[in-house]
């Protein structure tokens, strides 16, 4: 597809051609080409989703925020039968209102004090298993999978202490997510399967805290197993409804905080200078993990909206029950709202207004948890590790497929 033929893409005829295929390139390290002229030329493009359905692809910061921030555009509904789609379905349909759904459950307060960063003890906890993973690394030697030997493991640990199941089955629990994320043309009979395995696991730990005194009791589960005692109105809740938070909050957090981590490190193995930079300057730790979130494109997919009402969003007039998707790297280097956006610049002086955490009613919860976890990764590895590199050519990195997130299979990382 050529600029030029991209002229005029905007009025809305009966029927307006895709322009393109929708997702774009799964490479994790290099922003996808498409993006700049889809800006320029086509802010809200029509595109074809793996599903073979249509679609408007919104790659402007003004816009991108203005279909987040407009209720009209619904994230619940995006789960109906019979809408178009992104890609199908692998989690049960009311699991996509997975925030609405623990704010009608009452848990609200429950949750945001579990993803709470400053809560006692979390981030001594973290920083000694960041440690404990490094040294473990190092004991096997370089080189090493970054991923698989710390980023995965690091992420599951805080997310299983988070809500109260042991680190052990960390293994288990993440693999579940490698079917739970896939992004796949046609529904697939196992993947309920793979769903309710984890609620079943979640459940089991449920009952366990359940079965602890108060003090013993940890985490998420066991602030549950609390209210299941004390609270008259968690009382209709059942085992299964407690698990199904936990199983959402493990799968929205564990891929999140790993795939964010492994291509942050990626992007500073590329500029070595820049681990030097960060190992001088820790105070400076969180205005760089603002521009790493900025920089980074883990988010392979569009944050999917359906419209709820006939909606004009630049040129274009989206009718009422079609799909539109925002393209996070679009608004995240678009030049209208960051100056220089293909520079990763870890001291970038103006406010660092990213969208990697979303915008409007279903903005990350856990955007706190989320730069704290990222904060010590890095805090550790550059200390611990100053001449950390990548150990083959990033050409050979293996980029995943068929995901939400884009992800390389592994980060062999030298160090010695
Ligand atoms: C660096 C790490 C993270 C990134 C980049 C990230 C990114 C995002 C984004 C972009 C959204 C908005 C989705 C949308 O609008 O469709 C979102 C929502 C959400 N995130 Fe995160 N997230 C991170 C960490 C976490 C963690 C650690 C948890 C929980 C343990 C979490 C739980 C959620 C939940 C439950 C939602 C849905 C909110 C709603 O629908 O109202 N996230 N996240």
């Amino acid at each position: 597809m050529s600029v030029e033929q991209l002229e005029g893409t905007q009025e809305r005829g009966p029927e307006p051609e895709p322009l393109l295929d929708f997702p774009l390139s799964r490479r994790g390290d290099v922003l996808p080409e498409e993006c700049s002229w889809l800006r320029e030329k086509a802010p809200v493009a029509r595109v074809r989703t793996l599903t073979g359905d249509p679609a408007w692809l919104v790659s402007s910061y003004a816009l991108a925020k203005q279909v987040l921030e407009d209720e009209r555009f619904s994230l619940k509904d995006t789960a109906n039968a019979g809408v178009p789609r992104q890609y199908a379905l692998t989690i049960p349909p009311e699991v996509v209102n997975n925030m609405g759904n623990i704010n009608s459950a009452g848990l609200r307060n429950a949750v945001m004090k579990a993803l709470n960063p400053r809560q006692k003890g979390l981030q001594d906890f973290l920083r000694a298993t960041a440690g404990e993973l490094i040294e473990a690394l190092v004991a096997e030697g370089g080189p090493a999978d970054l991923r698989t030997g710390f980023a995965d493991p690091f992420s599951a640990a805080l997310h299983c202490q988070v809500l109260g199941v042991p680190f052990e089955d960390w293994r288990r629990l993440m693999s579940g997510l490698d079917v739970a994320f896939m992004t796949a043309r046609e529904p697939f009979a196992d993947s309920a399967l793979n769903w309710y395995k984890d609620v079943g696991y979640f459940a089991d730990a449920f009952k366990a805290q359940l079965a602890r005194t108060a003090e013993e009791r940890t985490g998420l589960l066991g602030k549950f197993a609390g209210l299941r005692e004390a609270d008259p109105e968690s009382a209709h809740l059942t085992d299964e409804m407690f698990a199904t938070v936990a199983v959402s909050l493990f799968g929205a957090g564990a891929v999140s905080t790993s795939a964010f981590l492994v291509l942050a490190v990626l992007a500073l193995l590329q500029r070595p200078e820049l681990i030097g930079y960060l190992r001088e300057h820790p105070e400076r730790m969180g205005a760089a993990v603002d521009e790493l979130l900025r920089w980074n494109l883990s988010v392979g997919d569009g944050l999917p909206r359906l419209a709820m009402a006939d909606v004009q969003v630049g040129d274009v007039l989206v009718k009422e029950g079609e799909l539109v998707l925002v393209l996070l790297e679009g608004a995240n280097f678009d030049p209208e709202a960051f100056e220089r956006p293909d520079e990763l610049d870890l001291e970038r002086k103006s406010a660092n207004a990213h969208l990697a955490f979303g915008a409007g009613r279903h903005f990350c919860p856990a955007s706190a948890l989320g730069r704290a976890h990222a904060e010590i990764a890095l805090e550790v590895l550059v200390e611990r590790l100053p001449d950390l590199r990548l150990a083959v050519p990033a050409e050979n990195l293996v980029w995943r497929t068929g995901f939400i997130k884009r992800l390389p299979e592994r980060l062999p990382v030298a160090w010695q």
